[in-house]
């Protein structure tokens, strides 16, 4: 059994179209990539520095001592997995690069014994730094990694879970040495349980939050594009699934899009057209996600 339920080669055209999908990405990821980028293209900032200084600025040689840590942290049905992948896709399209992105099996880590953590840490990153080529970079995603990550200071955690974030911590200096060759993605909806030290190293930590009103317009506006319906209909769909309307929580992004939108169609389906009142009546038998604290 492999230690990765994904290995993705990138660019891909199929998460190309996946992440056009995704409501409020290209904020996400210029955040990202605008802290990443000097770590990720050093040949390219020695030419910068060459073309504009007609020197190398040794502040160049520091900015390795940045980690290639992100972490994605928010609710549950948020996008922080699916965005994980879209994020190293668009970097790598837009270096030219090519490369590898490698998911860590939750399945796995939740068959693993004590003591058996620290040694699948190990494997993982040994992985990643043999992916990661001169012209490719590598791409790791630890997905609910407050499963592995969890603060050494709760009292109840074991010996060896304690020495498995020791491990993590270690590797993710490491990574330092592969000077922007492989990334780390850590995705959590606990991110108060994620050890200290390991968010002390993220070079940039975002935040991924339930739709806004205009968000979820928007995403009724897209998957069910050639419906027809009216404006005043969409803005009542967002209404109904906003957080004034479900006692202060709305729905998230994976409520709208893998419980209503389908629900609504699997009613109608398949003998007759789907309306604004079938979305309607979906949206009122179905409750928001809980939001996980
Ligand atoms: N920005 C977005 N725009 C449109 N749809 C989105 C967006 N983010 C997420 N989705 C939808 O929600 C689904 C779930 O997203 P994802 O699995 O990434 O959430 P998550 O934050 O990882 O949740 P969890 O914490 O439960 O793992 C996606 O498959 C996608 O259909
Ligand atoms: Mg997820």
């Amino acid at each position: 059994m492999s230690i990765f339920d994904q290995t993705i080669e990138l660019p891909s055209s199929e998460i190309k179209l996946k992440t056009a999908s995704l409501i409020g990405f290209k904020a996400k990821f210029d955040r990202i990539y605008t802290n990443l980028k000097l770590l990720l293209d050093k040949d390219g900032l020695l030419s910068w520095s060459r073309k504009f200084h007609h020197t190398e600025l040794p502040a160049i040689a520091h900015l390795g001592d940045k980690y290639p840590l992100i972490i994605l942290a928010g609710d549950a049905g948020t996008g922080k997995t699916v965005s994980a992948i879209a994020i190293a896709d668009a970097m790598l399209r837009d270096l030219g690069k090519d490369g590898f992105f490698l998911k860590l099996s939750t399945r796995v880590r939740g068959e693993g014994l004590h003591g058996e953590m620290g040694q699948l840490v190990n494997d993982a990153f040994k992985e990643l730094k043999e992916q990661a080529g001169k012209k490719r970079i590598a791409f790791l995603l630890i997905d609910e990694a407050d499963a592995i990550a969890t603060t050494r200071s709760t009292t109840q955690m074991h010996q060896e879970e304690k020495a498995a974030v020791n491990t993590l911590i270690q590797k993710i200096d490491e990574m330092r040495d592969m000077q922007g060759r492989a990334i780390v993605f850590m995705s959590t909806n606990r991110l108060h349980f994620i050890d200290e030290a390991i968010v002390r190293r993220a070079a940039v930590i975002l935040e991924f939050e339930r739709p806004d009103t205009d968000e979820r317009q928007l995403l009724f506006e897209q998957d069910l594009e050639g419906l027809n319906l009216l404006n005043d209909e969409f803005t009542e769909l967002a209404r109904l699934t906003g957080p004034e309307a479900n006692n202060g929580l709305g729905f998230s992004f994976s409520d709208l899009r893998l419980k209503v939108i389908p629900e609504a169609i699997a009613r109608c389906y398949p003998n007759k057209a789907l309306n604004y009142n079938d979305l309607v009546a979906t949206i009122k038998l179905i409750k928001p996600s809980p939001q996980i604290i």
